[in-house]
């Protein structure tokens, strides 16, 4: 290549290098200049073609020139480099001031709630807290708590046994716990007075769904063994829960009624917080019905192994729906059980 050549290769190069637009199309300029079989690269090895006298002269040429080819490429490589990085920022840009996605947080279940808080009441008072198994033994729902086999108060129909129809119950048969008494046996058969319990649970009968009926719900139970628990315990304990539950004003009575594990029984109401006692559509004559309680059966005691001439206790039972429908307003029990959304986050 003549001197001549050489200058208007670089020319056209430079020219070349100046208008490319991208980094990837400057990579192919340097190829055709400085590759292997680029221009450039020819050129020098094609000096031991020329006559002697113009080798250095054209030779130092080629060099020369292809240091200022390499030059421009590196200078215009930085340029495009930094446009093509902000046109890639520009095309990549986040809005920052969009608003986020709220994440779908969950919340406890009301029934899960007010166990909750009747569990914390007692706590606060001493109780810790027991569990047992929802199939239960016939001994433990039954048979140990004062209600043998033929007693009245143990009704066929609304038990779901496992043993076959017909058959008579034996103590160690399998049924789902019809409530949460049978842990205060378990209980008690597993340590010593002084026993403070408060068993929350999940129980079963045979009735059909309906506003205040399923066959599955929930209770708490409680139960108090000492030296020297009297009725006059139990009372104020119950006081203190319904005044913590349902407000200051609350107060409570206990009306006569029986349960074969407890002697003497009660129903426990609480005076109506909706119309404080005057009467109304809630609690009809001023009262409301809130649990079930006595003093523990001195042959419960005695079954499993206490001595019922130095201890005594109280026990209770309530249902969780019926707590939460009084104190919520709900009038159909359902409701906890149909998973409505539009219902379940109100609470
Ligand atoms: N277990 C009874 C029920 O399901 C409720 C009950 C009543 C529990 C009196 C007790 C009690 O501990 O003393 O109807």
């Amino acid at each position: 290549m003549k001197a001549e050549e050489v200058r208007s290769v670089k020319e056209e190069a430079i020219a070349s290098i100046k208008s490319a637009g991208t980094v990837a199309e400057l990579e192919e300029i340097r190829v055709s200049y400085l590759g292997k079989k680029g221009k450039i690269t020819s050129a020098l090895k094609e000096l031991g073609m020329l006559p002697a006298e113009e080798r250095p002269v054209v030779g130092a040429l080629v060099n020369e020139v292809r240091q200022e080819i390499e030059q421009a490429l590196a200078s215009r490589r930085e340029e495009l480099g930094k446009s093509e990085l902000k046109a890639k920022f520009e095309a990549e840009r986040v809005d920052i001031t969009l608003p986020g996605r709220k994440p779908n947080v969950g919340r406890k279940h009301l029934l899960t709630q007010v166990t909750d808080e009747i569990i914390d009441i007692f706590i606060g008072l001493g109780y810790r807290v027991a569990e047992g198994p929802e199939i239960e033994l016939d001994y433990y729902n039954f048979e140990a708590l004062n209600t043998p086999p033929d007693h009245p108060a143990r009704s066929t129909t609304d038990t779901f046994y496992v043993r076959k129809a017909g058959d008579r119950p034996a103590s160690d048969d399998a049924l789902l716990r019809t409530h949460t008494s049978p842990v205060q046996i378990r209980v008690m058969e597993a340590a010593k007075p002084p026993i403070y319990v408060i068993v929350p649970g999940r129980v079963y009968r045979r009735d059909a769904i309906d506003p205040t009926h399923s066959p599955v719900f929930h209770q708490v139970e409680g139960l108090a063994v000492d030296e020297k628990i009297t009725l006059g315990d139990l009372k104020g304990t119950l006081e203190v829960f319904a005044k913590a539950m349902f407000g200051e004003d609350r107060e409570v009575r206990l009306r006569p009624h029986f349960f074969p594990f407890t002697e003497p029984s009660a129903e426990v109401d609480v005076s109506c917080f909706v119309c404080n006692r005057r009467g109304c559509r809630v609690c009809g004559n001023g009262w409301i019905e809130i649990l079930g309680a006595g003093m523990v059966d001195p042959n419960v005691l005695a079954q499993v192994g206490y001595d019922p001439e130095t201890v005594s206790g109280f026990a209770f039972g309530m249902g969780v729906e019926r707590i939460a429908m009084l104190k919520y307003g709900i009038s159909d029990m359902r409701l906890f059980f149909e998973n409505d959304m539009r219902f379940l986050r109100q609470f």
